[in-house]
């Protein structure tokens, strides 16, 4: 990889921090940042407007021959593009978030994303968030975080964002989708959620966003001493 950068696999359950942090790590060390969820997201969105069955693997393959999904720079968070239109916030509703499991446990779409993420990977240089990024699409990346922390945590985390944004679905039925979505990931057939056996596994229930960051950085930077 060597002045090119690093590849930086950070994998975890729903909400556990990892865009936050994916995003303020690249920023650092001038990477780029590419959110492998935001990917899935769109395609389910994508599907979800076509009518296309969220479990039929050859409609979403045909559908994914024609799909174009990009990003680009914004502020403060990254821009999604899905076939030229902005879908940045179309994405996040609440309807893509619960149906977005079953599309990503369809074995096309997960061939075709992972083709996507690893030509994304190529340049070099590049932190990518997800499920299976340290296990499957990038299996050399020089440094891989599991990032973790409670359910109760993540709850709380998910409310205090819908509260920004002016969503106010209570808490606990955020924690009941956390669960439902985790189980899904976990347990699909698939490249399901889970930790690559030489990843660094950081429990973030108690750590602020800054610590993480801290934390992560002073493994990249081991890292980049080594290559
Ligand atoms: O990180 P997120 O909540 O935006 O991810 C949305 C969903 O996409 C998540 O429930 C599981 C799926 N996903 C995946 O299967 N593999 C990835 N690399 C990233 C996300």
């Amino acid at each position: 990889m060597g002045n090119k950068g690093l590849q930086v696999a950070i994998d975890g359950p729903a909400s556990a921090g990892k865009s936050t942090v994916a995003k303020k790590i690249a920023k650092r060390f001038q990477y780029i940042y590419c959110d492998t969820g935001a990917m899935y997201r769109t395609v389910t969105l994508k599907a979800m407007q076509q009518g296309v069955a969220l479990d039929d693997p050859a409609a979403l393959a045909d559908m994914l021959k024609h799909t174009e999904i990009t990003f680009k720079p914004g502020d403060p968070e990254q821009l999604v593009f899905l076939d030229g239109t902005d879908v940045t916030a179309a994405i996040r509703q609440e309807d893509v978030t619960n149906n977005v499991s079953t599309t990503a446990a369809q074995g096309t779409v997960r061939t075709d994303l992972t083709n996507r993420q690893r030509e994304i990977a190529d340049a070099g240089g590049i932190v990518m968030d997800g499920r299976d990024i340290g296990t499957t699409v990038l299996p050399d990346a020089q440094v891989k975080i599991f990032l973790v922390a409670s359910v109760e945590e993540r709850a709380q985390r998910r409310f205090k964002d819908n509260a920004e944004k002016g969503i106010h679905t209570p808490i606990d039925v955020l924690r009941e989708e956390i669960e439902i979505r985790d189980h899904k990931d976990s347990t699909r057939k698939i490249s399901p959620l889970t930790q690559a056996a030489d990843a660094v596994k950081l429990d973030t229930t108690s750590l602020s966003i800054d610590d993480v960051v801290d934390k992560i950085s002073a493994i990249i930077e081991q890292n980049v001493e080594k290559s």
